[in-house]
């Protein structure tokens, strides 16, 4: 079901990015940050507000990690299940025009079912060993670094787990803080993120 959701947005989006390519051998002009930005609607949500837990959310998030991810998904360093195919059909000036529009938006506020010890628990350790980056509880996309609070569990352990196992390349700095912890310990701070309101 969920798999034939995501071919069916790709597929639109592949039109999208084709009609867009058409207007701009025309000399059209420029699509509107908002044009580009519907493109990403079917799987993101309208205004960033993802409504599938395996699809982040982007509202919120800073221009600089939506820049970045655009920029490592469609060089490949970034694995992923679609956006690397995505990625490849625009250039960095629509992901300036995307990032710019997606981090005006606020910040998407979840339901979802979490433990509530382990969300004391992540809320006890983030302090010391994730704040610095993840600043306000996670609330702010600081320069590259993505805003987690609100953002749905699923995606969170999914993106660890690739961290884990050497998939997604963690930054140096936050691989000294995530090396020594439990799995426990992680599962817990993503409770505590996701928790966040
Ligand atoms: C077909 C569904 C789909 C469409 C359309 C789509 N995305 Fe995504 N996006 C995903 C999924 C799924 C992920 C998680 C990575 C992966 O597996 O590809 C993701 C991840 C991302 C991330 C990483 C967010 C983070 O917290 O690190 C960014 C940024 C992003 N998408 C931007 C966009 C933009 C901009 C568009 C519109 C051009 C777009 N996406 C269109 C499904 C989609
Ligand atoms: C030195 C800064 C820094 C520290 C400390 C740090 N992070 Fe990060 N984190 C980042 C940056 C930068 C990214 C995006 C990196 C990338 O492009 O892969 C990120 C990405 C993530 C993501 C993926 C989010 C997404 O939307 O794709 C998770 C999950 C995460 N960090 C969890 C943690 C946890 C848990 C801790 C504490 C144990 C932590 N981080 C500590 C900088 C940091």
């Amino acid at each position: 079901m969920q798999q034939n959701r995501w071919n069916m947005c790709f597929g639109k989006t592949a039109v999208a990015a084709m009609a867009l390519m058409i207007s701009a051998g025309a000399g059209a002009i420029p699509p509107s940050a908002a044009m580009l930005s519907n493109a990403c609607a079917g799987c993101h949500g309208t205004q960033g507000a993802s409504a599938g837990p395996a699809v982040p959310s982007l509202a919120g998030q800073s221009k600089e990690a939506i820049v970045d991810a655009m920029n490592k998904f469609k060089s490949g360093e970034r694995p992923s299940s679609i956006m690397g195919r995505l990625a490849k059909g625009y250039t960095e000036t629509d992901f300036i025009a995307m990032g710019t529009f997606f981090a005006s938006q606020k910040i998407h506020l979840t339901q979802q079912a979490l433990d509530q010890k382990r969300i004391a628990k992540g809320a006890a350790l983030q302090e010391a060993n994730c704040s610095r980056c993840h600043i306000e509880d996670g609330k702010e996309g600081k320069d590259d670094t993505p805003a987690m609070a609100s953002q749905w569990l699923p995606y969170l352990q999914m993106q660890m787990a690739l961290y884990l196992e050497n998939k997604r390349k963690m930054p140096e700095k936050m691989a000294e803080k995530v090396k020594p912890l439990s799995v426990e310990d992680l599962e817990s701070l993503l409770h505590f993120y996701a928790s966040v309101k």
